[in-house]
């Protein structure tokens, strides 16, 4: 028998049959609820409240037993992850609780833009193509490197992508634009001139969130910026649990990646609609994230991570295009992806890419080093070592701050008239006595309580308090 599952209060509904776990439907029908465990029955977080369809349930199991008080049974509490859809029941209502449910929280993507000069490794060049006769029956593709060539841009190669792109034009489409990429492949083909169009997207590969930045790749600028929850949560809440819950299998490992790629495209698709881009123009995905993340992305098995010594399947930096992910990334299909290098065990490409904007080997970044020392100890000495500095970071002098730099630019000074709060201004921090008082006097408030009289007397605190004596 079909069973109706009503997650609340998403108030998504599934169909289940019996036998399948509340704790995977949930996953299908896009409820995340907590888990630590990955859905092992060890965490005892995914507890759910089973509203309707609670006589049908099987017996708790000494899972259940185990995880649940004896309050929360008689409640109807049953650990989603050892709770089957029974086979007489034809609707389950099942409410996810506060404490279950998984919190998107604040998700952070604001930051201090870096500004750089904008040197993209995909760029878009038009081409006209010679006209083909029977005496030079030259082939699209050398037609095509030819136009190339003309533009003193040689030595290229189109990939398979490309030439599927080329045989697709009508015979009378002369002019084409050319996707390059690393100014060595052709990598996509397409009529007309598309140049204006030519976009990237950057994903940072959180393991709770994912932030996702569209960037013009002409101009350098960020079109558009969006953010969610990594939906791999729903696996398991830290890295070391998405671990071993990839190593139960290929269909686990290759869940853990549609879900990571489905929370990207949903990204794109949300940067996309906001800028007016379309998917098909963002030719170059660059993804950073902790090594565990960077291999999950690529459907890459993190299972070494698991054990001692920690050491991933790579290290260095991967590149590979769209449509070779193994799970589809909404972009065109023939866009490059790459992830970043990692640094060490858990330490990877995110970390790599935060090094690079803040320019980690520069000597003005010493300063952000020792400040980052007594909060990340470890990271800080790392990145002090690999930036070449003597050992160790915990041995050097604190960073002298500068009274200038420090110092506030405006003030705010109290008016009191007779020793009573009467007006707040804010002033120039470096304003002198005359010059506030002049504001003080053009106070309405401070006019009011004077009355009309003329102070008798001032007693001024330097930029903090003028209090006006009648
Ligand atoms: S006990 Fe951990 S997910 Fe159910």
């Amino acid at each position: 028998m079909t069973c109706h599952i009503t997650f609340e209060p998403s108030g998504k509904t599934i169909e289940g049959s019996a036998g399948q776990r509340l704790w995977d439907l949930a996953i299908k029908a896009g409820v995340n609820i907590a888990t630590v465990c990955g859905g092992i029955g060890d965490c005892g977080k995914c507890r759910v409240l089973i509203e309707t369809g609670r006589e049908t349930l099987d017996p708790l199991t000494s899972i259940e037993l185990a995880h649940l008080s004896e309050e929360e049974r008689r409640a109807g509490y049953r650990l989603a992850c050892a709770t089957v859809v029974p086979p007489a029941a034809s609707h389950l209502l099942v409410r996810v609780p506060p404490q279950s449910e998984v919190s998107a929280g604040r998700l952070q993507v604001e930051s201090v833009n870096v500004k750089v000069r904008p040197d993209p490794a995909t760029k878009k060049y038009v081409v006209t193509l010679r006209e083909a006769t029977l005496e030079k029956a030259t082939s699209l593709e050398g037609r095509l490197l030819a136009g190339l060539g003309e533009r003193g841009l040689k030595h290229f190669g189109l990939t398979y992508s490309a030439m599927l792109n080329l045989a697709s034009f009508d015979r009378d489409q002369n002019s084409l634009t050319c996707v390059v990429h690393d100014d060595k492949r052709v990598i996509a083909v397409e009529p007309g001139d598309t140049t204006k169009q030519c976009y990237g997207f950057a994903v940072d590969v959180g393991t709770t969130k994912l932030a996702g930045f569209l960037i013009d790749l002409a101009t350098g600028e960020v079109e558009a910026v969006a953010s969610t929850l990594n939906p791999q949560i729903s696996y398991g809440e830290d890295v070391m649990s998405r671990v071993s819950y990839s190593m139960g299998g290929a269909d686990r490992l290759s869940a853990l990646q549609k879900g990571v790629i489905g929370g990207i495209n949903e990204l794109i698709r949300a940067c996309c609609a906001r800028s007016g881009v379309k998917p098909g123009n963002v030719y170059e995905v660059c993804l950073v994230g902790n090594t565990c993340m960077s291999h999950l992305v690529l459907g890459i098995s993190p299972k070494s991570l698991g054990f001692s010594p920690y050491s991933p399947v790579f290290r260095n930096g991967i590149e590979t295009e769209a449509g070779q992910l193994g799970a589809l990334l909404q972009v065109n299909s023939a866009a490059i992806v790459s992830v970043l290098p990692n640094i060490a065990g858990f330490v990877g490409s995110d970390n790599v890419a935060a090094q690079l904007a803040v320019k980690m080997a520069e000597p003005e970044s010493e300063k952000l080093l020792l400040m980052l020392a007594p909060s990340a100890p470890h990271l800080a000495e790392e990145l002090w070592a690999r930036t070449g500095r003597p050992y160790s970071i915990h041995q050097q002098a604190w960073p002298i701050y500068d009274d200038e730099l420090a110092a506030d630019e405006m003030v705010t000074v109290v008016v009191q008239v007779n020793g009573k709060l009467r007006d707040r201004l804010t002033v120039a921090a470096d304003a002198s006595e005359a010059e506030i008082r002049e504001l003080a006097l053009a106070s309405e408030r401070v006019r009011a309580s004077l009355n009309g009289r003329d102070p008798a007397k001032a007693v001024y605190v330097p930029g903090k308090l003028l209090n006006l004596v009648v």
